[in-house]
């Protein structure tokens, strides 16, 4: 099987995945109604080189754990938690559009991975009873592979494009006019015999999802008509998000338990799930019962995780900074090489948690440790003539 394109029905039964088959050829999608493994289909960004993919708190999705999302994933906009000001503008677009009788407006859902783009572009199918067509910019390789899925669409159906910031450019092409004017452009023949075929298409909802918002063009973006971007959630919302996921799972939890594991989650519901089937298992083979804070808590400790969601590298690239460079400002290979990593996993993979904590700035000379860092290690911040005054100022 080759899931490089999936198509899934307007769901029924929220048991079975993302919901049944459209009543039309499954276009790629498993006949059961699940839904497909997504890293293999190139729809999620590539590991990093050198990365640890078993790093608990990777923001991206493992093989394993994309097929088990969908099970996670919430059906309808009151059971997605969180992101209120999105969800307030997304339920007045798809209520004029359901009141009007027509397809909802073309949406980008932009930001970090695990934050719900995915899970929002099925809750717009779901919301509408519509099929969802999920493809993502890498596997559409030539025009004519987003043509064909173009000219499958029926009226009001979804096309979920995931990372379509790295859509090619013949391929963009052909989305301004199928977008704008519902209409698709075909070259019949080549060479100066070639001639174009003008096909209609009926009125479809594309919704486009991106972690890199800043690459995607110009004219793609301004042919949506809502531009979303997830924020990282807050302890309370992810709280919710683990009792939800622990509710689903059948894993007793309490409050302590879902607190603790909610403040290691890094602001990304995708670690709050993950952290919580780690804690299950932890749970389950100590033959304790329930999940509280103490079982959470000690989980977390053995795998690496601390209170603030910082695993052994991060620990190690503050650590580096702070004691063994002194607060001295470090160029990120001299840092990539203390911490036995590559320069651009540190770059991509390690520092945007650290520098959205606060716990390490980026300055013209080099990364240093904040004085929040030198807390967070049990340190005490020098204030010599070494640290550059920005640091305290
Ligand atoms: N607001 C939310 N409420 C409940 N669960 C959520 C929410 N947002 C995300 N999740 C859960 O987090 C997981 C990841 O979400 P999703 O796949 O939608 O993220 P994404 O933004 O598409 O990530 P990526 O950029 O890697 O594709 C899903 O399993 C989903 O269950
Ligand atoms: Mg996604």
């Amino acid at each position: 099987m080759s899931p490089r394109h999936e198509s899934l029905g307007p769901e029924e039964n929220p048991s079975v995945g993302a919901g049944r088959q459209g009543g039309r050829p499954a276009g790629g999608g498993l006949p059961d109604g699940r839904r497909a493994v997504r890293r293999g289909s190139a729809a999620s960004p590539a590991p990093l080189p050198g990365s640890d993919r078993h790093r608990p708190v990777d923001p991206v999705a493992d093989p394993v754990e994309a097929a088990e999302e969908a099970r996670l994933r919430p059906r309808r906009l009151k059971d997605f938690v969180g992101q209120g000001q999105i969800k307030e503008h997304l339920g007045i677009v798809l209520e004029a559009a359901r009141r009007r009788g027509q397809a909802v407006d073309h949406l980008l859902f932009a930001g970090p991975p695990g934050l719900g783009k995915t899970t929002m572009a099925g809750i717009v199918a779901g919301e509408m009873g519509v099929s969802i067509r999920i493809t993502s910019g890498p596997a559409l390789v030539r025009g004519g592979d987003l043509a064909a899925i173009l000219n499958d669409l029926r009226p009001g159906d979804v096309l979920f494009i995931d990372e379509i910031h790295r859509l090619n450019r013949a391929v963009e092409e052909i989305l301004y006019p199928a977008m704008e004017d519902f209409q698709l452009d075909i070259v019949i023949g080549k060479g100066p015999t070639a001639r174009t075929l003008r096909l209609d298409l009926p009125r479809f909802t594309l919704v486009g999802a991106t972690t890199r918002t800043g690459l995607v063009t110009g004219p793609l973006r301004d042919r949506f008509g809502l531009v979303a971007r997830l924020d990282y959630y807050a302890e309370d919302e992810l709280e919710t998000i683990v009792h939800r996921a622990a509710r689903i799972f059948s894993v007793p939890i309490d409050q302590g338990g879902a607190a603790e594991i909610a403040s290691r989650s890094r602001g990304t519901p995708r670690i709050a799930n993950r952290l919580l089937r780690r804690v299950r298992d932890f749970v389950e083979v100590r033959g304790e019962g329930a999940v509280t804070r103490e079982a959470a808590s000690a989980g977390l400790d053995l795998f690496g995780v601390d209170r603030i969601g910082l695993d052994k590298v991060d620990r190690a690239i503050l650590d580096a900074l702070c004691r063994r460079f002194g607060g001295r400002p470090v160029g990120l290979s001299t840092l990539a090489v203390a911490v036995g990593e590559e320069p651009d996993t540190v770059e991509d993979a390690y520092e945007p948690f650290l520098l959205q904590r606060g716990l390490l700035q980026r300055t013209a000379r080099g990364r240093v440790a904040t004085p929040a860092a030198w807390a967070h290690l049990g340190l005490e911040a020098p204030t010599g003539p070494e640290v550059p005054p920005s640091l305290f100022g």
